[in-house]
């Protein structure tokens, strides 16, 4: 065992998925808290400075006041090191948000207790489910008017097709949230709100047996309530399995209030216990385990215009194995080639930390002359494998975009390819033309502002872009077994081809991609695309 091992076991590494104002930068705030954050990533922001966010990557995240891209977060707490990644929402929310779940081992589902399972939470939790990563939820604003738990267990279970295992449970909720029952330690930890930004409060522990003091400690209503709550979800929530939980298939869930630090601590303690240490990864040689194999990293996420004053593009690799340092050199595989990395670092908004050292489970962020695309592998000089490349995500809207000045057709395919490459847009063709008509995918319409922009400032080309009603893109997983011009459609329904020549359906109405499979036998659709 390589003398690093400690440090690459002690490493959990996890985002954060909810919908918006659920409060995932409030949570990730108090979790810093705990572990007095030795980096703090632009993401962590209050709403008020959001607006104003620091980071003066791309002109564009000041115009708008947001922030286009994902940081990460490292801190030390009860000798684990913790990596946050920040997975963007808001305007913001693109293909990278997805590209993020592909790096971390675990995911920390927030729900807000009166909202349930939203949007985006939908189509976070859909990405770890593919990846098979253990999947916390943290339910949070207790200290709200909240749903019925039984009824946001039902919900979870149902919607999202994981079943639920609560490992405390609220009692109370609004005005009269009192705290939550550990039903690991069999006792009742009382709420206490505390000054918002400080530790948790003085909380008290009552066991539920001692049924007096309990009567007394929260009141006889919402200790009969409780009394009977445990007694029903004794004998009706799934048994926790922690085996179940690491494959995704079992959610342990905890009550909270982010806002007034309740509840924390608590979740951050199991949470620390039950989540992995770096998870092997998949590769063409087969399964790399972390701490078997020297040095290797994927990338996936690029990152342009970082500066403008040095027009640089800095790739985001995720460490899968061993331990990387400056000095080393490294094959990137894609590439054919030995190198060293240039000005390995720690991204945190507009503050960037070189670093020396850094292990399995750790993000670094390098700077890249144009030579990395995402997915790429890099490993020690005489491995030579490939890790599984990262699925391309089905965009949400689509344009068809234009140049203003015919012209420039040069400039216009060199810088929307270019774009395309790194990533930051999906581009598709009509099938049997050139690439006179582009369409263009993407997950967040910020994308759109992102193309515009970039394309007039680095290529000097302006374009004009004309919405398109199309909702629901699927990829023909089945493609050679499929007469494309056979197909029987819907009338909404539009092929098109990917870069990589791969054909695609367009639909306006999800209704459509069903009706299609329906009328077409055999034919096999899917959300993502792996070639
Ligand atoms: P997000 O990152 O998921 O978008 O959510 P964020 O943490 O920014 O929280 C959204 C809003 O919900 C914020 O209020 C925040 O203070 C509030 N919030 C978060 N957790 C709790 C909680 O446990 N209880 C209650 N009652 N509120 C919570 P805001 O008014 O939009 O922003 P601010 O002005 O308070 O910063």
């Amino acid at each position: 065992m390589p003398d690093y091992t400690e440090e690459i076991k002690r490493r959990r590494t996890f985002a954060i998925i909810s919908h918006p104002d659920a409060g995932k930068t409030t949570l990730t705030e108090k979790l810093l808290l705990y572990g007095g954050a030795i980096n703090l990533a632009g993401s962590v922001k209050g709403k008020a400075t959001a607006r104003h966010a620091v980071s003066d990557w791309m002109e564009i995240e000041k115009e708008r006041g947001i922030s286009v891209t994902s940081s990460v977060l490292q801190f030390e707490y009860g000798g684990y090191c913790i990596n946050i990644l920040d997975t963007p929402g808001h305007q913001d929310f693109s293909e990278d948000t997805y590209r993020t779940l592909m790096a971390a081992d675990s995911a920390v589902m927030v729900i807000d207790a009166s909202k349930g399972v939203e949007a985006q939470t939908r189509k976070l939790f859909k990405v770890c489910v593919m990846r098979k990563i253990p999947i916390f939820t943290f339910i949070n604003k207790m200290d709200r008017d909240a749903n019925d738990t039984f009824d946001l267990l039902d919900e979870i279970e149902k919607e999202l097709g994981i079943a639920t295992c609560p490992v405390n449970w609220p009692i109370g909720s609004g005005k009269g949230f009192k705290g939550v029952y550990d039903r690991n330690k069999k006792c009742v930890i009382t709420y206490s709100d505390t000054e918002k930004g400080t530790r948790e409060g003085h909380s008290r522990e009552v066991p539920i047996q001692e049924e007096g003091l309990l009567r007394e400690t929260i009141g006889d209503g919402a200790a009969d309530k409780l009394l009977e709550e445990v007694e029903l979800l004794d004998g009706a929530s799934a048994e926790f399995d922690l085996d179940e939980v690491r494959r995704g298939n079992l959610t342990p869930v905890f009550f909270g209030s982010a806002l007034t630090n309740f509840g924390v601590e608590i979740f951050l303690k199991h949470f620390l216990e039950m989540t992995t240490t770096p998870l092997a990864r998949k590769a063409d040689i087969g399964l790399i385990d972390p701490v078997e194999k020297d040095f290797s990293a994927f990338v996936f996420k690029i990152q342009a215009n970082m500066n403008k004053a040095h027009r640089d593009r800095v790739a985001f690799m995720r460490i899968c194995s061993g331990r990387y340092d400056a000095s080393m050199e490294v094959r990137h595989v894609q590439g054919g080639k030995v190198m060293r990395l240039s000005q390995p670092q720690q991204i945190m908004a507009d503050e960037r930390k070189i670093l020396s050292e850094a292990y399995a489970g750790d993000i670094i962020g390098v700077f890249d002359p144009g030579i990395f695309s995402i997915g790429d592998t890099l490993c020690a000089p005489r491995e030579k494998f490939c890790y599984e490349g990262i699925p391309t995500f089905a965009p949400e809207h689509f344009a068809r975009v234009r140049q203003v000045d015919t012209m420039k057709r040069k400039q216009f395919v060199k810088g929307i390819q270019q774009i395309a490459q790194e990533g930051a847009i999906q581009i598709f063709q009509e099938f049997n033309t050139g690439l006179e008509e582009i369409i263009v995918g993407v997950v967040g319409v910020l994308q759109f502002d992102v193309l515009k922009y970039r394309l007039e400032n680095e290529y000097n080309v302006e374009i004009r872009l004309e919405n398109l009603p199309y909702e629901h893109i699927r990829w023909i997983e089945n493609k050679d077994e499929v007469n494309l011009d056979k197909l029987t459609g819907t009338s909404d329904m539009k092929k098109v081809k990917d870069m990589k020549g791969n054909p695609l359906l367009l639909f306006i109405n999800s209704w459509s991609v069903g009706m299609t499979l329906e009328r077409n036998k055999g034919l096999v659709l899917s959300e993502f695309s792996r070639n």
